[in-house]
């Protein structure tokens, strides 16, 4: 029986447990795991690099046109290179890009240097055999890839969130960076029309898991 190449998309606000899902489900299903919160913190980094202030549109968008994207899959994983190198988890994660990174990424031209990357991640899953991809961000469902296969979109009550941030031992402004992440014109942080709605707040993140696997295996069982 033939199987399906099935892209699912999952978006939500920071620390919803987006990645957590992905991951299993990209396990699970051997899937191409693609998160593309990491992609723009990596952007976000190399502007830094490059010494572009976050209120410099055109230095912003002068620097964006000319990033040299590539991706390293590293066992499930879909990591970005620029001009061939990758950056260390520590630096994406750091203080610097978690407050510069919701600025960035509210500028068009940074998503528009990103845009037909992450469509391209379609091409690397097929190409390494996968069975699909996962792609987990803020607009996914919406921009991205609005023909998803399976489109979810996770929420959790802000101190529930704060609470797993400073589980993995990180210091995250996930209130203001969700406040930007919504609020900004270019591809806002939204639940896409049709996805399933999925509030993990009482949740444990094995039953997040469960609930969004379920219509994934049926899928799979199913064939193409
Ligand atoms: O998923 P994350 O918290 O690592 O994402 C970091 C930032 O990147 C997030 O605050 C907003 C931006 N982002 C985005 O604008 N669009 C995406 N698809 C993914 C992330």
């Amino acid at each position: 029986m033939a199987l399906p190449f099935l892209i699912v998309a999952i978006d939500g606000g920071a620390a919803a447990g987006k990645s957590t899902t992905a991951r299993a489900l990209s396990a699970r299903f051997n899937l191409l795991h693609v998160d593309t919160g990491s992609y723009y913190r990596a952007v976000t980094h190399e502007l830094l690099r490059l010494g572009v202030a976050t209120d410099d549109p055109g230095a912003i968008a002068a620097a964006a046109a000319g990033l040299a994207l590539g991706t390293r899959v590293e066992g499930r994983n879909a990591r970005i290179e620029i001009a061939g190198r990758g950056v260390e988890e520590a630096d994406l994660r750091g203080p610097a890009v978690n407050a510069a990174v919701s600025h960035f990424a509210a500028v068009p031209a940074v998503r528009a240097a990103l845009l037909a990357y992450q469509r391209d991640q379609a091409r690397v899953a097929r190409e390494g055999g996968f069975a699909g991809l996962v792609m987990e961000g803020r607009d996914i469902g919406t921009v991205i890839f609005p023909e998803a296969d399976f489109r979810f979109f996770l929420h959790a009550d802000p101190a529930e969130r704060a609470r797993r941030r400073a589980a993995e031992g990180q210091q995250d402004s996930i209130a203001e960076r969700d406040r930007l992440d919504s609020s900004r014109k270019a591809s806002p942080l939204q639940c896409p029309a049709g996805a399933t709605d999925l509030d993990s707040t009482h949740l444990s993140l094995e039953e997040v898991v469960a609930r969004v696997s379920a219509p994934i295996a049926a899928r799979f069982a199913a064939g193409a």
